[in-house]
């Protein structure tokens, strides 16, 4: 059933960087598809921790994006810009937005869109793009993974560290991950890591060793730097290749140049968020063709935390600030 967009809609805002106290919920105007857009109607959108660092005003939206917070959206299709083909009207997507995800309608390029095929629910679309798109380009693009590699993944709970397990198991890769507790350990080899390492009672270099006999892994997905990154080196092959996709534990990081050269290191990194719309657009058919049948099959289904209604977006980014949640945390408008 067709759905017209009213005039204005609720949505999350904050007028001053700061806790999650700041978040409100305000009245504004409902966006308009310019060409090449399409306007959803929000069922779910997704909380990442982009989101949590946004709020404290240390991630600003990148120029011409949403000053609204929200990477990931689910929908219906309810207007279409210029160039965008009217079939996709009433069309259930989910999408990669740059921003304007946490309200009750978001602007989103049609070709950043992805069908929800049947069985996937709408509060599990909404939590799959912004990690299946950072994974599947950091692992795959930046990182060469290869059928039969094995791989060392930090935040083994996290929305990135469990599509980086599940993504990684099934395109043959063996998933080694560190997580902050047991129980964290204990779900992330349930969700599909091979090894789960607590980072807090075990020193996750010698573990790696010892789980690959010596060996080491091909690539290391790292959202820790700082001090993690020398340690994460010794974890590495020869060959291996670093991937750097957030600084938590701090930008600089030492490390001993030599190895790099002896051992044929790659040290990379990126950013999504960023990247140019056409970019975006590409790996978005590169996802639509490699990795949605399996979305399409149940293969792949994003590890639910927890669904929070919109107005208390305080609250999810609490949970994700507390490191409680295990995968992915959901607003409902
Ligand atoms: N580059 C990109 O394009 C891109 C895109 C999306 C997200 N990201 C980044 O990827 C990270 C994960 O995002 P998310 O949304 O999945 O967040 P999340 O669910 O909140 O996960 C954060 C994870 O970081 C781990 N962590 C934090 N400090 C750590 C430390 N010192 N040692 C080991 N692990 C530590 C936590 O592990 P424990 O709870 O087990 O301690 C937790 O699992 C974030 O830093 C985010 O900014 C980057």
């Amino acid at each position: 059933m067709a759905v017209n967009p009213p005039a204005a809609m609720r949505a999350i805002t904050f007028a001053e960087p700061g806790g999650p106290e700041v978040l409100r919920v305000s009245e504004v105007a409902v966006p308009r598809p310019d060409p090449g857009q399409l306007l959803v109607k929000v069922a779910f959108a997704g909380v990442n921790r982009p989101d949590v660092i946004q709020r404290q005003g240390n991630y600003p939206p990148p120029p011409g994006a949403s000053p609204i917070l929200g990477l990931e959206v689910s929908g219906q299709v309810v207007a279409v810009g210029e160039g965008v083909e009217p079939e996709l009207l009433n069309q259930q997507v989910c999408a990669l937005v740059s921003g304007g995800g946490y309200a009750e309608y978001c602007l989103a390029r049609a070709d950043h869109c992805l069908p929800v095929p049947e069985g996937l629910a709408p509060d599990q679309a909404a939590a799959l793009p912004e990690t299946l798109f950072t994974v599947w380009h950091n692992l795959f693009e930046r990182g060469w993974a290869c059928e039969g590699e094995t791989i060392l993944v930090h935040g083994g709970t996290s929305g990135i560290g469990t599509m980086a397990a599940m993504l990684g198991r099934l395109f043959g890769l063996t998933v080694i991950v560190t997580c902050g507790s047991d129980q964290k350990c204990a779900a992330a080899v349930e969700i599909g890591a091979a090894h789960a390492i607590n980072y807090r009672s075990t020193d996750f270099v010698e573990a790696v060793q010892a789980i690959t006999e010596g060996r080491g892994v091909a690539l290391v997905l790292d959202m820790v730097a700082g001090d993690y990154v020398a340690r994460n080196l010794k974890c590495l092959a020869e060959d291996g290749r670093h991937v750097t996709i957030a600084v938590q534990g701090g930008a600089r990081a030492e490390i001993n140049m030599a190895q790099v050269m002896t051992r044929r290191y790659s040290l990379t990194g990126s950013t999504l968020r960023p990247r140019s719309d056409d970019f975006k657009a590409v790996l978005a058919q590169e996802i639509a063709r490699e990795v949605w049948p399996l979305v399409q099959e149940g293969a792949l289904r994003p590890v639910m935390d927890q669904v929070f209604p919109l107005e208390e977006a305080a609250s999810a980014h609490r949970r994700m600030e507390a490191g409680e949640h295990i995968g992915k945390i959901v607003l409902r408008p």
